[in-house]
């Protein structure tokens, strides 16, 4: 699978490409049998709190605005069983103040929130750790538990630490020696292993470590509850997402049902409509002429220009990774995922670079 990748490149790339490769290899020839030494890999499960009713979460033509600016105007949303939402658009528009509103924490302005009687959120707030240094990292996941209730069965909170990739060694550490990122990771934990029906994370992915992010993805993917996640990782969101939540400016939200990856080809490629005119317009004039891009791929272009810099900073992140001799060494285990998730970034960018030259080629005259 490698290999493909490697024949679709230019030269150019071939020769660190190759270097990388030849070190997978060796890493895989010189490592016989590491699986069986790596702990063995438990896949994440969550908590579920109690079954949802059937109602879920409603909004009614919710309105909100914040500091003099218009966030959501009219926003109707009816949550389904299974839902897993992902929340987009860049910062500042109002994602956060949309889920506290969701959360009776923020009041709207117009509108109506309703919330159904057996929904029991689980609310990760995005920038906020509230961790006590004192205790260790297990003491403050398991907060006076030892075990989590799972679907399949109890798991000491050791177990559900390894489920989230956390190494074995940090179970014991006290919080006030942890990093940042660490903090972060504890405290996704902490809310995970407390559990509901409605999981709301605001910017869950930031600082996860791939495998944290592999297990996430796994462990939401599996869940039987409903989900609100904010992100700007649309690699993760392409894997949990059933549907988008889209902050496309001047107030409004829509929501598309489906993947990421569909919500993109829908926002991004003009309906058929707009599509067959434009098909008319260069069969009437042979020659298309350069025109200025509609408001629609105007917006459409900046968006993409910074989801190309996202997928270029995965690849480079990833490249990095997998170029460092110790990742083979140290976890080899981690490898296969490193490798597929570079191969989707590499794709991303190049889809989306495609998309870009298509879009400057057609305010440069040359469709
Ligand atoms: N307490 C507040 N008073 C006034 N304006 C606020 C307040 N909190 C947030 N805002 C503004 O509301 C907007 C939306 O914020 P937020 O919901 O945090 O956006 P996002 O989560 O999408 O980055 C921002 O432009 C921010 O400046
Ligand atoms: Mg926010």
């Amino acid at each position: 699978r490698e290999i493909d990748w490697i024949r679709r490149k230019p030269e150019a790339r071939r020769t660190k490409a190759k270097a990388r490769i030849d070190r997978f290899d060796a890493a895989v020839a010189a490592a016989p049998g590491t699986d069986d030494q790596q702990p063995s890999k438990l896949a994440l499960r969550l908590p579920t709190g109690p079954r949802l009713g059937g109602s879920i979460v409603e909004l009614k033509k919710v309105t909100k605005s914040l500091g003099g600016k218009l966030l959501f105007k009219d926003l109707t949303l009816v949550m389904k069983p299974g839902d897993r939402i992902g929340i987009v658009g860049p910062n500042g528009v109002g994602k956060t103040t949309l889920i506290k509103t969701i959360l009776g924490l923020e009041p709207p302005d117009a509108g109506q929130v309703v919330v159904g009687a057996n929904t029991r959120p689980a609310y990760l707030e995005q920038g906020r750790t509230e961790l006590r240094d004192e205790l260790t990292v297990i003491e403050e996941v398991g907060e006076g538990y030892d075990y989590v209730d799972l679907p399949d069965g109890k798991v000491h909170v050791r177990g559900f630490l390894r489920m989230m990739a956390f190494p074995d060694s940090i179970g014991d550490t006290k919080i006030g020696k942890l990093s940042g990122g660490e903090r972060n990771r504890v405290q996704l934990a902490r809310l995970l292993r407390r559990g509901g029906n409605l999981l709301v994370l605001d910017e869950p992915t930031n600082d996860l470590d791939l495998p944290t992010l592999g297990a996430l993805e796994d462990g939401l993917t599996h869940f039987p509850g409903c989900a609100l996640i904010v992100s700007h990782d649309r690699w993760f969101l392409d894997r949990v997402a059933t549907g988008i939540l889209a902050f496309e400016g001047q107030g409004k939200v829509t929501f598309y049902e489906g993947s990421y990856s569909f919500y993109v080809e829908r926002r991004a490629k003009p309906d058929a409509v707009a599509k067959a005119d434009r098909k008319a317009d260069t069969r009437a004039k042979p020659v298309a002429a350069a025109r200025k891009l509609t408001f629609k791929e105007a917006r459409e272009l900046e968006g993409i220009e910074d989801a190309i810099a996202m997928a270029e900073a995965r690849v480079k992140e990833l490249e990095g990774a997998l170029s460092d001799p110790n990742v083979f060494k140290d976890r080899p285990g981690e490898v296969p995922l490193m490798v597929e998730r570079l191969e989707t970034a590499r794709a991303d960018v190049e889809r989306l670079f495609a998309r870009w030259q298509e879009l400057e080629a057609i305010s440069r005259g040359r469709e």
